[in-house]
C-alpha cells in the first residue's frame, strides 16, 4: 500500500443496497470521507464466513474498476438456528422475509442473535483487507418499526428494534458502525 493512495477522502462503495449505502455514507461523512455509490456488483462467493466473501468482492471490484473500493457483506446469525440465515441472509430475506423468519422462531425460547457486518477494502494490485463489526440482540416476536431496512424490524436491541430507531440512533451502535470504526482507525492510522 502507498500512503498517498490512502489520503484520498473519497471512497467508492460497491453496493446495490440503498440502506447500507445510506448508513455508510452518514457514518463516514461525519469523519470527513465522501462515499460514492457504485452499483456494478461483484460475484458473491458461497462461504460460511462473511470475511472471505467481502475480501473476494473487494478484490474483484478493485480490479474491475481500477480504483480503491469498499464493500459490505453482512448477515443475521440466529443462535437457536445454529447461525442461520448467516451468509444466506440476502437469499432468506428475499425468499422468506421477516414474517417467515418469525414463524420459524415461534417456539424458540432462545431469541439471541447477532448482526455481523464485514467491510472489505481493496486497492488495485494489493491484498484485500476486512474489518468486522458485530452487535448482539434478540429476535423480536413481531415486526416493529418502519426504520432501517432488511431484518431491522425483527432485531431487538435493548428493548427496541433497529426498525424503531432513527438512522442516527442505529448508526451509534450497529454492527456496521462497529466495522466502520475499525476501518476508520486503519484509514486514519495509515494517513
Ligand atoms: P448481503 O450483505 O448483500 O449478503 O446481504 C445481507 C442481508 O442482510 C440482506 O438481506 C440485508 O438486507 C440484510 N442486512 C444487512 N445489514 C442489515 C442491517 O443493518 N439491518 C437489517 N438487515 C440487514
Amino acid at each position: 500500500m502507498h500512503k498517498t493512495e490512502k489520503k484520498a477522502r473519497k471512497i467508492i462503495f460497491v453496493t446495490g443496497n440503498e440502506g447500507k449505502f445510506r448508513e455508510v455514507r452518514d457514518i463516514l461523512a461525519a469523519r470527513g470521507y465522501e462515499v460514492i455509490q457504485n452499483t456494478d456488483g461483484y460475484p458473491e462467493l458461497q462461504e460460511e464466513e462473511l470475511e472471505p466473501i467481502a475480501a473476494y468482492g473487494a478484490l474483484w471490484a478493485a480490479g474491475k474498476l481500477g480504483m480503491p473500493v469498499m464493500v459490505d457483506d453482512s448477515g443475521l446469525f440466529i443462535n437457536a438456528l445454529n447461525g442461520f440465515p448467516g451468509p444466506y441472509s440476502a437469499f432468506v430475506e428475499k425468499n422468506l422475509g421477516n414474517k417467515r423468519v418469525l414463524k420459524i422462531m415461534e417456539d424458540e425460547n432462545d431469541r439471541s442473535a447477532v448482526f455481523k457486518s464485514v467491510i472489505g477494502y481493496c486497492e488495485p494490485g494489493a491484498e484485500p483487507l476486512t474489518f468486522t463489526g458485530t452487535v448482539e440482540g434478540k429476535i423480536a416476536f413481531e415486526e416493529l418499526g418502519t426504520g432501517g431496512f432488511g431484518y431491522d424490524p425483527i432485531f431487538d436491541y435493548n428493548g427496541m428494534t433497529f426498525g424503531e430507531l432513527s438512522d442516527v440512533e442505529k448508526n451509534k451502535v450497529s454492527h456496521r458502525r462497529r466495522a466502520l470504526d475499525k476501518f476508520l482507525e486503519w484509514l486514519d492510522y495509515e494517513d
